[in-house]
């Protein structure tokens, strides 16, 4: 009965609330609504379940792609990580991920710019860590391309990302929510194939897996989740 008092309500406020206010007033929408949604939804049970698979594993200078409000790092391993970089173009989440970084002890730098467009070194990373962040970066294969370009040569991406569902029903919902679906959570896009991407970028996969997140809903839920090199 919970599980569809949940569906019920959040495919009311995605598909009905959320559209109309933001056409109603896209500022307010984007100020007020959208970095609350974000760092609601970014801090569930089940993706929070995910980001303590993956980011205890990074090491060393890391570069945090799309760090939004910062929700990985209370899962960095302190012993192992030298630096943090965290990237986003959102000075509403940078603030919300401000505090967060207050409560730690990590040397941590915020990049408030994009992903695509990097002004940091060549070679100079250990880590490159990415969750939930492909999906609404407007040029995902450009930010690849950058990854690559700061990764050390011995260096390890790391990634838990949501995208296309291998089921026929469930990437056809996807596909054909993409024309609005972006507006009114950031940009992002929940048909990018993620194993794809990575592959076409030239990424060499060290371990690959997917699952449907539970209690969510299947279009938004697929995730891969693993390690690449460059
Ligand atoms: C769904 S949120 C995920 C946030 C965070 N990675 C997490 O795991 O909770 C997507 C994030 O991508 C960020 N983003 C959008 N465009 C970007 C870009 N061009 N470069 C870097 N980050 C971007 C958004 O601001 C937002 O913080």
């Amino acid at each position: 009965m919970k599980k569809y008092i949940y569906l019920f309500v959040s495919n009311l406020l995605l598909f009905f609330i959320f559209p109309i206010i933001r056409l109603l007033n896209k500022s307010f929408y984007e100020k007020n609504i959208l970095p609350k949604l974000i760092n609601f939804t970014c801090n569930s049970r089940p993706i929070d379940y995910q980001r303590r698979k993956v980011i205890p594993d990074a090491t060393g200078k890391v570069l945090e792609i799309g760090i939004g409000p910062g929700s990985n790092l209370k899962h960095y391993d302190n012993e192992k990580v030298s630096k943090i970089i965290g990237v986003d173009p959102s000075k509403e989440l940078n603030t919300i991920a401000k505090k967060r970084a207050d409560s730690k002890e990590l040397d941590i730098e915020f990049l408030i710019e994009s992903a695509s467009n990097l002004s940091v070194d060549s070679e100079s990373i250990d880590t490159v860590v990415s969750t939930y962040a492909l999906c609404s970066i407007p040029e995902p294969n450009k930010t690849l391309q950058e990854i690559k370009r700061v990764l050390k040569k011995n260096g390890v991406f790391i990634f838990s990302e949501h995208g296309l569902s291998p089921d026929k029903s469930v990437s056809f919902i996807q596909n054909s929510t993409d024309f609005f679906y972006p507006k009114i959570a950031g940009g992002c896009h929940t048909n990018r194939n993620i194993k794809e991407l990575l592959i076409e970028n030239g990424f060499n996969l060290l371990e690959m897996n997917n699952i449907y997140l539970p209690g969510t809903q299947k279009f938004l839920g697929y995730n891969y989740w693993g390690k690449a090199t460059v």
